[in-house]
């Protein structure tokens, strides 16, 4: 495991020839634009925290980064969040056009378990890749980031109660996070009640950046954040923030933040990524 994120992503991309380079292009060009890995990384992190050492990961890091890639170019159409500006570049959608936009992200999802299956190869534990790929799915789908996002979409511009508030971030966020920390340990072998832990550090990771990204929304900037702010506000969403207003939504994620390291301090092995990671996460910028 000596290869960098970055050069795990890169490696699975699409070579963007034959009659449909224009779609492997606008795959490639959404997932390259950047962005901060942070699923990949803590996929990673949490496969070498239960003593993971193996190239195995690799395929499942590249493949949640091509489906967190398909979930922002399909959040960015205009028939969702209508936003032109993601990862500091124009949006898929605004540089090739609404059609090839959904059929990037189609592509994307697709690619992301030819990608995943790739782990069997490399793997002398065929049963547990099997069990990460039915997690990927099941995170990322209708029980998952998909279901969160579709009652987003449903309740834009609607009233909403905290439950429902909290059953979206829970879905459309942490559920991907949840997948990541869960792969990690159960290819490396990790027991039940650990992947049931890591499950929940995820969950509250995933709120409190879903609640942060709400209050970036407000006070950043573009150039900080390389996507528009005021999103929520031009769409007229109802987030944690308009509940609890900005002071509240820091207190939030502090909260959740210390729940996450109160959790994380019960696993074996060595959790200074973990622990600082999180801390980063609670105050970042971007
Ligand atoms: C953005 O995720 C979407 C949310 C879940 C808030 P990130 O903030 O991880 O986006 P990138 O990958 O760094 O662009
Ligand atoms: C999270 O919500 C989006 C996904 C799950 C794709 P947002 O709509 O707030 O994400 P940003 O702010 O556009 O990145
Ligand atoms: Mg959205
Ligand atoms: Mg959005
Ligand atoms: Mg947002």
């Amino acid at each position: 495991m000596t290869r960098t994120v970055e050069d795990v992503i890169a490696g699975y991309l699409p070579s963007a020839k034959g009659q449909q380079r224009t779609v492997a292009e606008a795959m490639n060009y959404s997932v390259l634009a950047g962005g901060k890995r942070i699923r990949p990384t803590m996929m990673k992190e949490a496969y070498k925290l239960f003593g993971g050492e193996g190239e195995e990961i690799e395929p499942f890091m590249a493949a949640i980064e091509m489906i967190h890639s398909y979930s922002l170019v399909h959040d960015d159409l205009p028939c969702m969040d209508n936003d032109e500006l993601r990862r500091g570049k124009p949006t898929t959608w605004k540089h090739y056009g609404e059609a090839m936009a959904v059929l990037a992200g189609d592509g994307l999802l697709t690619m992301a378990f030819e990608t995943a299956a790739k782990a069997f190869s490399l793997s002398r534990h065929p049963d547990r890749v099997g069990r990460c790929i039915g997690i990927l799915a099941r995170k990322a789908g209708l029980y998952g980031m998909l279901g969160g996002q579709s009652v987003d979409v449903e309740m834009t511009g609607n009233p909403l109660t905290r439950e429902q508030l909290a059953f979206i971030y829970e879905l459309k966020t942490s559920a991907l996070l949840e997948a990541c920390l869960m792969i990690g340990a159960v290819l490396a072998g990790a027991d039940e009640e650990q992947v049931d832990v890591m499950e929940r550090i995820a969950s509250d990771i995933g709120n409190a950046f879903q609640i942060r990204d709400d209050v970036l929304d407000v006070i950043s900037s573009e150039e900080e954040l390389g996507k528009p702010i005021g999103s929520d506000a031009e769409n007229k969403k109802t987030t944690f923030v308009t509940f609890e207003g900005l002071e509240g939504a820091d207190m939030e994620v502090h909260r959740l933040t210390e729940r996450a390291l109160e959790l994380i301090s019960t696993l074996p092995g060595n959790k200074a990524f973990f622990n600082d990671f999180v801390r980063r996460l609670e105050k970042r910028r971007s």
